[in-house]
């Protein structure tokens, strides 16, 4: 696992970028997308190398992570509207997936996504201030494929901000990639930023590995990259060593 601790959020965003870059320009691709505030950032770069540096994602095909069940169809909350807004409106990608959070028959959708999966090479991840991945709250099986979930009330009023600040409107259920899915992905990216992610991230990259912290199944990946910013950073016994390891890198291991 390698911790990336940088000063800004923005900093932080460039490295996401260059990560997801280098995949893209390495030939077909199919990148695992997160939604929410966290990769935003990063998504804007890749626009702007889109726009002003030519990179191009013809080749490259989408899956986002999860979604909202219960919403009615069309609904700007969709993560796969929110996806197509902040992102790949403004790219060439190739194609853009989402499970299906209209379907009259939750469980049916999200095992259609599961079966539908391709090998992920890049995914990028946030995580929630209570250690979830995708939408897998404490306690998701460390094992699970893609299935109906119910969100936290913790959960629900951190994307309450999302919904004019009222939680009763934040759907309770959703449909995200089981932990077990996320692990078969190729090279895990997960970012955050803020004092209010650091216990969250502390628990993950340094905590027992524990279906209390889902987000801790990182440690069982063999390819993982953690990009923080100092806030997100500041509960991790272990960030001189980090930043020692990132600044005396080799050219070798870069
Ligand atoms: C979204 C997702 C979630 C978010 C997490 C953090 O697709 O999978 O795990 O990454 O809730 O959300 P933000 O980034 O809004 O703080």
């Amino acid at each position: 696992m390698e911790v990336l601790i940088h000063t800004t959020a923005t900093e932080g965003a460039q490295v996401v970028a260059d990560v997801v870059e280098r995949a893209v320009r390495s030939g077909p691709a199919v990148l695992g997308l997160a939604t929410g505030s966290s990769p935003l950032l990063a998504y804007r770069e890749l626009i702007r190398r889109h726009r002003e540096e030519g990179l191009s994602f013809a080749a490259v095909d989408a899956y986002l992570l999860d979604e909202y069940v219960g919403l009615p169809a069309g609904h700007p909350e969709f993560y796969r509207e929110v996806i197509r807004r902040e992102l790949t409106d403004h790219l060439d990608m190739r194609s853009v997936h989402a499970p299906d959070g209209t379907h009259p028959d939750p469980p049916a959708a999200a095992a259609a996504y599961e079966r539908s999966l391709p090998s992920v090479g890049v995914q990028i991840l946030g995580i929630g201030a209570n250690g979830h991945v995708g939408f897998n709250e404490p306690g998701s099986s460390l094992t699970s494929g893609t299935r109906v979930k119910t969100l936290t009330r913790r959960t629900r009023e951190d994307n309450a901000r999302f919904f004019a600040d009222d939680v009763d409107q934040v759907p309770r259920h959703v449909i995200t990639q089981g932990l077990g899915t996320i692990g078969r992905a190729g090279h895990l990216l997960l970012t955050a930023t803020g004092e209010h992610k650091a216990a969250a991230v502390a628990a993950a990259v340094e905590g027992p590995l524990t279906a209390s912290c889902p987000a801790s199944i990182l440690q069982w990946h063999p390819h993982v990259t953690i990009v923080l910013d100092d806030a997100a950073a500041s509960q991790l016994e272990r960030a001189d060593f980090y930043r020692e390891t990132a600044d005396r890198k080799p050219a070798w291991a870069r």
